[in-house]
């Protein structure tokens, strides 16, 4: 140790030594961003594993949503498969393994990308949780009223349901599927304190919103068809 070190150290202020050390170790220009501003900083919008999950997520229901008014109108994957459940059933697999690819990728990104540190509490714990527990009860309930092709676009198909669901959980939301698997991944986005999951959360119910909106008016129409079918008949 040489001279200058002991002299430095003896220029140190004795009294409040620990709490200066502690501010220096302070980042000023952090404490001056507001939380959202913080918040951005964690995520990285220019990774690749980023873009690959909200194109998962953007292509999903657009994919589901374009075959299935394609086989609407030509019946060409009936036509395909030989019968309209075999080929309803095909597309459900297909649909499933879409999701399994887009949940993948979307565990990926938020694995990799940083967690932040207000958000890593017991509460926001046991909230993520929670919304994971709702989330899987409302998409188990529904596809368990639906069955399998009444969930994965049967209607589409010529395989309509005797009547519209309204039994639980179609008395709590119209769509409780898409609701179910949004607050699956919000819940997953809090459980791993992740911003990143918090924002492909938030484009999961902008893709599902869209989808409504296509989706709703298509099956009413369906339906409508079939019953005034019926009152022919
Ligand atoms: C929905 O249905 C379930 C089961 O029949 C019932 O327990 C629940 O109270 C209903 N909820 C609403 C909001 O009507």
């Amino acid at each position: 140790m040489s001279d200058s070190d002991a002299a430095a150290g003896r220029k140190k202020p004795n009294v409040p030594l620990g709490c200066c050390e502690g501010l220096n170790n302070v980042d000023y220009s952090k404490m001056d961003l507001i939380p959202i501003e913080e918040f951005i900083r964690h995520i990285n919008f220019r990774d690749s594993s980023f873009c690959i999950a909200v194109i998962a997520i953007i292509f999903n229901p657009l994919f589901w949503n374009v075959v299935a008014r394609w086989e609407h109108r030509t019946r060409g994957l009936s036509r395909c498969f030989g019968s309209p459940y075999l080929a309803c059933c095909s597309l459900g697999l297909v649909i499933i393994l879409l999701n399994v690819l887009r949940s993948h990728s979307m565990t990926v990104v938020m694995k990799t990308q940083a967690r932040w540190e207000p958000m890593e509490r017991t509460e926001v714990f046991y909230f993520g949780i929670s919304l994971m527990v709702l989330g899987t009860l409302l998409v188990v309930s529904s596809f368990l009223a639906l069955g399998f092709t009444g969930t994965f676009l049967g209607d589409y198909f010529g395989l309509l349901m005797d009547e519209k669901v309204t039994g639980f959980p179609f008395n709590l939301t119209e769509n409780p599927m898409y609701w179910g698997s949004t607050a699956n991944y919000l819940g997953l986005a809090l459980i791993g304190a992740s911003p990143v999951g918090l924002v492909l959360t938030a484009v999961v119910a902008l893709a599902y919103k869209v989808a409504i909106r296509f989706e709703g008016p298509f099956t009413e129409q369906i339906y409508q068809q079939r019953n005034q079918r019926r009152k022919h008949q």
